[in-house]
């Protein structure tokens, strides 16, 4: 069995203590991976400590150009990199291969933005006692930054952490999720390779609190940029103290489907927004709220659109439903449909598992108090409701603990800004599903979604820090 071990200064470390990771579909033993504890946490954190001073100096060019090698490294490997995904996470290769067309992308614009960290000027003068002065701000890197990354998107999620980091001349003690450090793993050998000192990035794989906490509570670390449950979000923010924090987390994706959208035009789309990847992606469409004169037509046309999805292997290239990440997630799906069920839901399609795999499940009758609607799914399960004005939607979508991405379809311009200025949401997506993101977007929520935001641009202000400067002109 293959060994992997931490990717620390540059170099493998093999550990005594290791983990055997499994394909969530097959079962089959990938490899055996190393486990960090506090002493290689303490060892990662010193080498990108002392590597930072170095990397902080580096010229804002060599930075991209870095980063450019990286873009033409994954082009290169593109086909590598979406059968690691589609093995250690299940992720339907087609999928994969999405996901790595955006990583792609993503590493460009954060090699295009390494170039462009502006600063401003400020007109001293604009207050008594500015007269004869210049004043202006620049952004500096913050120091040692800690991701800790999903299984979800284990090459892009991971590329919108350390793209802007190394942009903006940070280092990174990256801790990707128990069951995708292959990735991670690689990722970090293409940086390597693309030119990126030994020590700006290092790898410790593992789990458990113990590792996450010695990694956050270190006084070198001045940031963490997180992306996982809410629950986890929480408890990051309170043992983070005083350091910056960027938080990710999890949502009940809401769309409004108005009266006067051709549904034949939509619901393709539709079914992708809420089976994808089995439903584990945070902007996942959970719920959709469908005006009642085209509900019945909708849900009809929903459940036989879904009913073409296949379900199997994700390394075939006709699958579009795999396996959930773990047996223990497909029990929690379960057990919430037969709670729905108790309290009233209606199974239009699917609703029992097939071992490992969760089939597309559409659910009707279901009402804002059940965990199928209340909570994140994070499973391939959406609800169906119908309802009369386009004011009740909105609240129903806002009576919700997250608000990262809302959908809305109309036609009507005013019915579209009136729910963009209503929805409690980081985004709202007018004309397709909640589920779109470009890699440049603004991207993160509000209330238990989470704080700050990624997207290229946004994240490397999340990850530097202004300074000002002042120059009396005059003596
Ligand atoms: C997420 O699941 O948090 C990210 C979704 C995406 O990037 O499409």
């Amino acid at each position: 069995m293959e060994k992997k071990g931490l990717f620390i200064n540059g170099k493998y470390e093999i550990k005594e203590s290791t983990y055997v990771l499994l394909s969530p579909y097959s079962g089959e033993t990938l490899a055996q991976i190393s486990k960090a504890n506090k002493d290689d946490v303490k060892r990662a954190i010193d080498g990108a400590e002392s590597t930072y001073h170095v990397f902080k100096s580096m010229p804002a060019h060599k930075r991209s150009e870095i980063l450019f090698n990286v873009v033409k490294i994954l082009n290169e490997r593109k086909e590598e990199m979406a059968k690691v995904i589609a093995k250690e996470a299940g992720k339907p290769i087609r999928t994969a291969r999405g996901e790595i067309e955006r990583t792609v992308v993503t590493y460009q614009f954060a090699a295009e933005e390494a170039k462009r960290i502006y600063g401003e000027t400020i007109p001293m003068d604009a207050a008594p006692g500015g007269e004869n002065r210049v004043g202006f701000t620049w952004r500096e890197p913050l120091g040692v930054v800690v991701a800790i990354s999903p299984f979800n998107f284990p090459f892009n999620l991971v590329a919108h952490k350390l793209g802007p980091a190394f942009a903006a001349g940070n280092t990174v003690v990256l801790k990707p999720a128990e069951q995708t450090p292959l990735s991670a793993l690689l990722i970090a050998e293409i940086f390597q390779k693309a030119g990126l000192p030994d020590g700006a990035l290092q790898v410790v794989t593992g789990s458990g609190s113990e590792l996450s906490d010695s990694l956050i509570q270190d006084s070198r670390i001045k940031k963490v940029t997180f992306t996982g449950s809410a629950k986890v979000g929480k408890l990051i923010k309170e043992k983070a103290g005083l350091r910056k924090v960027t938080l990710e987390l999890g949502s009940n994706s809401g769309l409004i489907i108005e009266p006067d959208i051709p549904l034949e035009k939509i619901i393709k789309r539709c079914v992708e927004g809420a089976f994808a990847f089995s439903g584990q992606v945070c902007i996942s469409l959970q719920r959709i709220y469908v005006h009642e004169d085209i509900y019945d037509d909708f849900c009809k046309r929903f459940i036989e659109e879904a009913k073409n999805l296949k379900v199997g292997d994700p390394l075939e290239d006709t699958t579009d439903i795999s396996a959930m990440i773990s047996g223990r997630e497909v029990d929690r799906i379960e057990s919430w449909i037969t709670e729905a069920k108790k309290q009233g839901a209606e199974v239009g399609l699917g609703g029992v598992r097939e071992g490992t795999i969760f089939p597309p499940t559409v659910l009707t009758k279901v009402t804002n108090d059940m965990a199928v609607s209340c909570q994140e799914t994070f499973a391939p399960v959406v609800s169906i409701v119908p309802y009369s004005k386009l004011d009740e939607a909105i609240e129903i979508v806002n009576d919700s603990v997250y608000g990262l991405n809302v959908g809305i379809y109309t036609q009507n311009i005013s019915n579209a800004f009136h729910a963009a200025r209503q929805l409690h949401s980081g985004g709202v997506i007018i004309n397709d599903i909640p589920t779109f993101r470009l890699d440049h977007m603004p991207y993160g929520g509000v209330k238990e979604s989470g704080y700050g935001r990624e997207g290229i641009k946004y994240a490397v202000e999340e990850m530097t820090e202004l300074k000002f400067v002042t120059i009396k002109t005059v003596l």
